[in-house]
């Protein structure tokens, strides 16, 4: 010991008093990643996650910008954490109050304006300097911090220890491209998060081992557009059929999934991967959001539904066990019966084994706002009732067709009996299974016995 640490007062040799964090998060899977590097981030500063707002000393809302109903929910949180805000105050107890996420990044001048209470606004691009705006909040500023930083975030983005990777699950994301610059006429993402950015190989494979050395065994790449990903590796070729084949080199990596995809980025490196890797699970959501080629055009996906129906034919035969899903909106502004009809046969001629489908939003700032012909919200409902009644009954059939397979069931989390664990399968169904002398973390081969519409039932398999 120092002199000058003898001489320190008590209060700095004392541990900084822990402060709690609440993230509430909102929208895709990007966003449940940055949520857990914002809460590494603070970490440093002292915060501990929390998952009740009543306790926290900061609440942060991780935002969501795709469809009008997910950028309204923002402003009701504010109001209810508002009114939380206040009570706590007349008990002297302080709460900042953030929103970060893409409607932070759209509306963040508008937000500050209509929520009094929010002390901080901060974009996707800038969370590596959330510690600094907090602590510019603590001199009484109000801070909008969404301009796209020039800096690498993730290069300052911490990596949480291992016993909190580990306690977040042996399954996890890693962005690995964030951005679009694709356009589609209905989406407010390259305004939002900026246009395309690939994360470079070495980091991407330094991430994963740290993942991995703390006992996770699947690893889902995230990105806007994840195939676009664009980089040199080093063991050998470009772009994200490569970057699958050197992760896959990982010791202890057991399963590789990525996701979203775009049809035009599906190269032939990328479909070769799906066919050689035994990591790199069968399962691909692809999205395609219309069968009509008019409609296609008109919502700028720059390829025709018989293009996709080819592109996915050529991923089967490269792994006849896929599993595919897809996104599809209805009531795209000019979408008629026919065009509708169109997404009908299109679904039915791929057969998906899962999907999300949405009511076109009209979004503010995109080209497809001020399209004329603007579908009526009746005929939206309408389509999307008959449209999801489809791929219930393919999901179901799907789900059936695994019913007496063998398959290898990565064990995620206790079931709700005692005994029972919750696995997943390489197509990303959840399964109960009884199993004695086992591990979350462990693979173990399983026969599936019964499927409801959203989980299936196996038996352990003795080999
Ligand atoms: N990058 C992905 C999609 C990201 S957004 C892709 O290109 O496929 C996720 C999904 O939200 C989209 O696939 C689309 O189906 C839906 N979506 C996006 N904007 C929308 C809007 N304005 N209205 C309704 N659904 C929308
Ligand atoms: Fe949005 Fe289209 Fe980009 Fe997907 S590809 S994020 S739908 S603009
Ligand atoms: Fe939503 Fe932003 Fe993800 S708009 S879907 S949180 S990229």
């Amino acid at each position: 010991m120092t002199d000058q640490t003898l001489l320190a007062p008590a209060s700095a040799l004392a541990p900084a008093p822990t402060k709690k964090v609440f993230v509430k998060t909102y929208g895709c899977q990007m966003n449940v990643y940055d949520s857990d590097r914002m809460t590494d981030a603070l970490a440093k500063d002292g915060y501990v996650a929390t998952d009740n707002a009543e306790d926290a000393d900061l609440v942060l809302l991780n935002t969501c910008h795709i469809r009008e109903k997910a950028a309204e929910k923002v402003y009701s949180a504010l109001g209810r954490l508002r009114d939380l805000k206040k009570r706590k105050a007349g008990e002297g107890r302080e709460m900042m109050i953030g929103v970060a996420g893409c409607v932070a990044q759209a509306e963040g001048d508008e937000i500050l304006r209509r929520a009094p209470a929010v002390d901080l606004v901060i974009g996707p691009q800038t969370y590596h300097r959330l510690p600094e705006a907090l602590k510019r909040v603590g001199r009484g500023e109000r801070v909008l911090e969404t301009d796209y930083a020039i800096e690498d975030k993730f290069e300052h983005l911490p990596a949480p220890d291992k016993a909190k990777t580990r306690a977040r699950g042996v399954t996890a994301f890693l962005t690995v491209q964030e951005g679009c610059d694709k356009f589609c006429t209905f989406c407010v993402v390259p305004y939002t998060r900026g246009s395309e950015v690939s994360r470079p190989m070495a980091q991407i494979v330094a991430e994963a081992e740290k993942l991995v050395s703390a006992g996770v065994r699947e690893i889902t790449l995230l990105g806007q557009n994840v195939n676009a990903w664009h980089g040199t590796v080093t063991t050998g070729g470009e772009g994200l059929g490569a970057l699958l084949q050197r992760l896959s080199q990982i010791e202890g990596l057991a399963r590789l999934r990525y996701t979203t995809s775009h049809p035009r980025d599906m190269d032939d490196s990328l479909i070769e991967a799906h066919r050689t890797l035994p990591a790199l699970m069968p399962y691909l959501h692809l999205p395609v959001q219309s069968g009509s080629d008019r409609i296609l055009k008109a919502m700028n996906r720059r390829h025709t539904a018989a293009e996709y129906v080819a592109l996915v034919e050529r991923i089967r035969r490269a792994q006849p066990d896929l599993a595919l899903s897809g996104d599809f909106i209805v009531g795209f502004p000019g979408e008629t019966d026919a065009d509708f009809e169109d997404t009908l046969s299109l679904v039915r001629s791929i057969g998906y084994a899962q999907a999300f489908s949405f009511k076109y939003s009209t979004r503010p700032g995109t080209p497809g706002a001020d399209l004329k012909d603007q579908v009526p919200e009746d005929v939206k409902a309408k389509r999307l009732e008959t449209l999801q009644a489809l791929l219930l009954e393919q999901q179901r059939a799907f789900n059936e067709s695994c019913i007496g397979r063998t398959i290898d069931l990565l064990l995620e989390k206790p079931g709700r009996m005692p005994g029972q664990l919750i696995g997943r399968s390489p197509w990303l169904q959840s399964v109960n299974v009884d199993a004695k002398g086992v591990e979350i973390g462990d693979i173990i081969r399983v026969r599936i016995t019964a499927a409801g519409p959203n989980s299936l039932f196996a038996d352990v398999v003795d080999d």
